[in-house]
This record gives structure tokens, sequence and C-alpha cells, in this order.
């Protein structure tokens, strides 16, 4: 049974694919409002989310199917002790395909291999957020029209941020893409990212702490959030969480066509003054990743026979 669980599991002809399909449900949604008819979703969210289980119950009413919901894991048998494999296997009696977030890394792998049905890792804990790196990545197609010859500056929570690193492993498929590392130095990539994508892919980057510096070379700035929910210690949580704020002034040397992304929720990390700027596309991010996935429930659920 084919699920995704990290970005890598589809291929850049795949990723290619689902633009393809997202672009043309854009156009034609009328063409896409009954492929699902019958069909459900379960949205298996362990850990908080506004987009993306809106976004996949969206994306699944918009194809004309219904969802079945769990939005809390304290609502459900997981807080009397079920494992995520016995609760894969009975939400899979239930359902066509999961989609699942979890404060535990590796938590929708280990649904998907006990699943009958496909499951979509909806973010586990600070390691990847494929169908996040969809919605960025339909982004910066519409933005750019192309994934190459980028440079891109991350910058805040490299550590956990687990969109960073699922957007770095895809676009390190792409050619002639540099990266820009903004961090505080207690927030940088982890090591294993830089070295089993950036160098392996053999990606140029360089590590930075000064984003104003960084700014006039940049492409894309995708801004990330201090992740409160995964630091051991409150007081460095307080002491880094405003690292970094993008203002008017930091984009005065900023180029004409920045694409400025924030997978969303904001705390302080984007003053609202810059909202109403045309480089903004973080509300932008956040209607693609319907879209996208639309686009991804549409190809499982034909792989998997089920429409
Ligand atoms: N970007 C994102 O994952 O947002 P939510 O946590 O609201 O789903």
């Amino acid at each position: 049974m084919r699920s995704v669980i990290d970005v890598l599991d589809l291929s850049v002809e795949e990723l290619d694919e689902l633009i393809k399909t997202a672009l043309d449900i854009i156009d034609n949604p009328e063409k896409y409002a009954h492929v699902c008819d019958g069909k459900k979703l379960a949205t298996l969210f362990f850990e908080p989310s506004t987009r993306t289980r809106m976004s996949f119950e969206a994306a699944m009413y918009e194809l004309g199917g219904h969802v079945i919901s769990m939005s809390e894991a304290g609502s459900s048998s997981a807080a009397k002790g079920e494992s995520v494999a016995d609760t894969a296997k009975t939400v899979s009696c239930y359902t066509d395909i999961i989609a699942m977030r979890h404060p535990k890394e590796g938590a929708p792998l280990v649904a998907s291999l006990n699943a009958s049905v496909p499951v979509i890792n909806a973010g586990d804990g600070g390691h990847n957020h494929p169908t996040q790196t969809l919605a960025d990545l339909l982004t910066i197609y519409r933005e750019k029209g192309s994934f190459e010859n980028l440079t891109i500056g991350f910058c805040g929570d490299l550590k956990f941020g687990r969109t960073v690193h699922s957007l770095i492993n895809a676009l390190s498929r792409y050619g002639n893409n540099k990266m820009i590392l903004i961090s505080p130095e207690e927030l940088k990539l982890p090591s294993y990212v830089k070295k089993d994508v950036l160098q392996k892919n053999r990606i140029p980057y360089e590590q930075t702490t000064d984003l104003v510096g960084a700014m006039p070379k940049l492409d894309i700035l995708y801004m990330t959030r201090v992740q409160r929910e995964r630091f051991f210690n409150e007081e460095d949580y307080l002491r880094l969480k405003d690292s970094y704020i993008l203002d008017v002034k930091k984009l005065e040397n900023a180029k004409e066509d920045l694409c400025i992304m924030h997978p969303l929720p904001r705390v302080n990390e984007i003053s609202i003054a810059i909202d109403d700027d045309p480089r903004a596309c973080y509300f932008k991010q956040v209607l693609n990743g319907k879209y996208m996935r639309m686009a991804l429930i549409l190809k499982l659920l034909k792989e998997a026979g089920t429409i």
C-alpha cells in the first residue's frame, strides 16, 4: 500500500505530476467535484493544527468525499494507551485514506506499516512535513516558474523546523540552487540534514546569523517560528523566540521579486505590516496546500484502486 511519509517517497516526476494536477484543479474545479464520491478520509491529529487538518478536510470535501476526524489525542483511545499500530489497524476499517500528525518522529511510518489504506504524514515531531513541502513547492512554482537557479534563505528555527527539513530535501533534487541558513547558533540545521542532504547532493550553502546581510542575495526567504513545543527548557525558548523579526526596514535591500514564505502559524517572525507587500506569499501557501493535498489524495486513492 503506497503511503507518503517523507517527501523523498515522491520522485521528481511525481512531484511534477502533482503540481500539474493541482494547477488543473485550480483551473477546472468542477472536473474534480465528484471524483471521491462516497470515499472517506480520516484525519488523526495527535498535535494541534489549523492549516494542515482543515486543508486536508476541505480537500476531501471538494473532491466529493467525506471526513472522519480525531483532532485531539485526549479524545481517542491513545489516551488509554492504545498503540499507533493498533490505532492504524482500527481506523483502516473505517476509512479509505489516513492523514496523521503525531509528536513522535516516525509515528506516521509505524501507522503506514500497519494500516491497510494509504497513510499521509501530516507532520511528525521535528522530523518531516511532506505535505507542507507540497504547498511550498506549488507556491514557488507559481511565483518563480521553476525550482532551479534559486537562492533560498531559511531563517529562524532550523533545528526543530520540520518544514525546513522537508523543503531542503525537496529542493536539493533540482539544479543550481543555493541555500543560506540563517539561525541563532543553538537552532542551526541538524548535522544529519547538512551531511545527508546538502553535502551529499553538492548543494552550495552558507550558515550565518545575519538576516539583513543575506537579504540582497535571496530569491526566496523562508521564515520559521521558533518551535516552543520542542524545547526542553522554557528559558531557552524565551531567549531565542524573537531572534528574527522580519519588518519593513529589513526588506530595504531585498530583491523586488523576493518571495517571502512562512509555513505558519506566525508568532512574531513577520511584522503584519508586510502582509500587504506583494512579495508576501505566506497566505498563498495556505491555499496552495489545499490544492496539493487534493492532488495527493487523488493520486494515492487511484494507486490503491479505490477510485
Ligand atoms: N503549517 C502547518 O503545519 O500549520 P498547522 O500547524 O496549523 O497545521
